[in-house]
């Protein structure tokens, strides 16, 4: 399927803002060794390739407003239209030299989610999706994973850090998932968590204290792929929430019934 107008603009400033990570990237293993650290050095490149996204996005569509992680809220003149943004999801695997990071770019029309770009600019794997016209890696059109047994299911979460709240609440969930899965994964990037649910390299996902940035794109991507998507409580309010359940249905509901069990405490 030929790509649409819409879809050239948002992988053009993914693609520029990607080339401006990568080469950011080559600096960070220098930096490991310092005594300061890259710290500074990588959210410069993430406010540059947050600036690229921005100009590239409002050269190509005047007035489109943008929620971004760094920037925060800026309105423009066009209210149906909202670019939600995270120029670099996966900071910290940045800040260590891991090479699994991404830029994520979600479009909101009239309060729907209508189109994601993720873009790993260093094993330049791009996925996109546009509501009703499939989600695609590169030029091959995604599926998630058929499987309906936990025990056959590779699942990725997020592991909250040092300054996130909750951590009983994790171990909890943690606890019950791990004795029924196949593996469990953490790839420090939520969007990818998504993107390679869409890909059913992963069968399922869930994470708490995520933002819109996260998971805008990637929520496209995955229901174009077929898969299902809630928050923790089985409903549509992933966004405002900031927690999401993702899948087939078959999964995301097995996922949904866990974290029910954690929660009322019966094993
Ligand atoms: C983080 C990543 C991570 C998730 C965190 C996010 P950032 O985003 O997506 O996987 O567990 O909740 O904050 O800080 O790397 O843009
Ligand atoms: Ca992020």
């Amino acid at each position: 399927m030929p790509a649409s107008a819409l879809m050239n603009v948002m992988v053009a400033a993914a693609r520029k803002a990607g080339r401006s990570l990568a080469r950011d990237y080559g600096e960070v293993a220098q930096l490991q060794v310092s005594i300061k650290g890259p710290a500074n050095f990588v959210s410069k490149a993430d406010l540059k390739a947050e600036e690229i996204i921005f100009q590239e996005l409002s050269k190509a569509r005047p007035g489109y407003s943008f929620l971004m992680e760094e920037g925060g809220t800026v309105a423009g003149d066009d209210k149906t239209h909202r670019w939600i943004v995270d120029p670099l999801d996966g900071t910290t695997n940045f800040l260590h030299s891991i090479p699994l990071f991404c830029i994520s770019i979600g479009l909101e029309r009239e309060g729907q989610l209508v189109a994601g770009v993720i873009y790993n600019p260093i094993s330049d794997e791009l996925y996109t999706a546009e509501k009703g016209k499939g989600a695609f890696l590169n030029d091959h059109r995604l599926r998630v994973a058929a499987r309906t047994a936990l025990s056959d299911c590779v699942i990725a979460t997020g592991i909250p850090h040092r300054g996130r709240d909750n951590h009983p609440r994790f171990l909890r969930e943690a606890e019950l998932i791990l004795k029924e899965v196949a593996g469990m994964r953490r790839t420090g990037a939520a969007a990818l968590d998504l993107a390679w649910t869409a890909a059913g390299r992963f069968d399922g996902y869930w994470e708490y204290g995520i933002k819109p940035w996260d998971i805008a794109a990637g929520i496209v991507i995955l229901r174009e792929a077929g898969g299902f998507v809630s928050d923790t409580n089985g409903g549509n309010d992933m966004l405002e929430r900031g927690t999401i359940v993702a899948g087939n249905d078959k999964i995301r509901k097995l996922l949904l019934a866990q974290i029910e069990a954690a929660r009322s405490g019966k094993p």
